[in-house]
């Protein structure tokens, strides 16, 4: 009868639209997310509003985008394959989520998206929508129809009045995925992976090499493993990463050229840009390193690579993670601080930290007289019975 589709206003979704409605007969719902992607959502209305949708929604999940999905993220450090921020993985959780909630205001009985068969997205959003609605019916319309090329889309568009812009009228050049996180940019001009990325795909970083000659300071305050302040000033979570995307778009900070593996089983070539993420995490880190004691930073470090496969592969919404997160949050109660980095040309260094809740001892680490915090004669015997299994060793081989 009715089914809600995540409508984000672009040339796809608009499609997708118009094929639900005379595919299945059936009345469309449209859901439109600001998540930061800093695109006008107006237009996205006029839209639905011109291809005769009566129910839209159009909401502003900025702040729960940042503060429930993008900070927990950044307490645990989690990295991709060792580099991936996970801009776009995070992302669908929530707006699976919203679509589930908005189909049961509704009365919907099925849910749609506009993610191809061949990536990650589709398996985010399906996992997200199955998690929290068993019986939900889901249309994949990628999966189904036979508009196989982008010719017969646009042609398709034509046929039913749907705007094409100018840009999309010949072959796209790439596409896109975009939140106040990240941007994402794959496909065409990017598919080869011994190419380099062209300067025109970057858009909200300046290239480092044209970046400002003079290095930027700033501070960052933590509480508790997330971050509430910069160079002093208290902001939300989502005023908070846009301040930290501004002072990384213009030190050209958070560039990624990467090759990763989709769940689905090929490898893709991606550029993502991720100013303020990048930062966030380096200096995440960097208060770690004075309030985390080495048992528990070192589980962490373990734990993390789990914990981005989990939101890479779409389980956002599944007990494994929620335990990873329970322990991660455990573990930030003292990571409180402020961190020092300096900006310049692409890159931000640590360059220095401070905690109340400091493990760090400059009494008992420094080479000058450390008035007997450390007595230097206990390490012989630490040394040596930790040598006892080597020297065994040795001796067996003859030594
Ligand atoms: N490869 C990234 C991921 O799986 C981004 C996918 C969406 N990006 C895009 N340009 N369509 O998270
Ligand atoms: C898509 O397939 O729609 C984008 C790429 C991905 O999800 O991995």
């Amino acid at each position: 009868n009715k089914v809600v589709l995540a409508f984000s206003g672009g040339l796809d979704t608009s499609v997708i639209l118009k094929w639900l409605q005379q595919t299945y007969g059936c009345e469309v719902v449209t859901f439109t997310a600001d998540l930061g992607q800093g695109e006008e959502l107006e237009p996205a209305r006029k839209k639905a509003e011109l291809m005769g949708v009566r129910q839209i929604f159009i909401d502003d999940l900025r702040e729960e985008f940042t503060r429930d999905y993008v900070f927990p993220m950044m307490r645990a450090n989690a990295l991709y394959e060792g580099l991936y921020l996970l801009g776009t993985s995070i992302a669908r959780p929530l707006i699976a989520k919203r679509q589930i909630e908005i189909a049961r205001e509704v009365g919907a009985d099925a849910v749609s998206h506009g993610a191809t068969g061949k990536g990650n997205d589709q398996v985010r959003f399906e996992l997200g929508y199955y998690g929290l609605n068993p019986d939900i019916k889901v249309i994949a319309p990628w999966r189904e129809w036979d508009l196989t090329s982008r010719t017969a889309l646009i042609a398709f568009a034509e046929q039913h009045q749907i705007p094409v812009p100018k840009d999309k009228r010949g072959e796209s050049p790439f596409s896109t995925d975009a939140n106040l996180l990240h941007t994402s940019s794959e496909g065409k001009v990017l598919e080869d992976p011994w190419e380099e990325v062209p300067d025109y795909v970057y858009s909200r970083t300046v290239n480092p090499e044209d970046a400002p000659d003079q290095p930027e300071y700033i501070t960052i305050d933590f509480e508790r493993g997330d971050a509430v302040a910069v160079n002093g000033e208290g902001l939300s979570p989502a005023s908070l990463l846009a301040r930290l995307n501004d002072l990384g778009r213009a030190h050209g900070i958070g560039r990624l050229d990467l090759v990763e593996n989709r769940f689905v089983g090929m490898k893709s070539r991606g550029m993502y840009e991720t100013p303020g993420g990048t930062i966030l995490h380096t200096a995440h880190r960097a208060v770690e390193q004075l309030t985390l004691d080495r048992g528990a930073a070192h589980l962490k470090d373990e734990l993390a690579p789990r914990y981005a496969e989990l939101v890479y592969n779409g389980f956002w919404f599944s007990p494994e993670r929620e335990m990873l997160q329970a322990a991660i949050d455990h573990s930030q109660q003292q990571v409180t601080g402020t961190v020092r980095l300096k900006l310049y040309k692409g890159s931000a260094w640590v360059v220095g930290r401070k905690s109340p809740n400091s493990l760090y001892s400059e009494k008992v680490v420094t080479f000058e007289d450390d008035a007997g915090a450390y007595d230097q004669r206990d390490a012989e015997g630490f040394i040596k019975l930790n040598a006892l299994r080597l020297r065994l060793l040795g001796r067996r081989e003859g030594l």
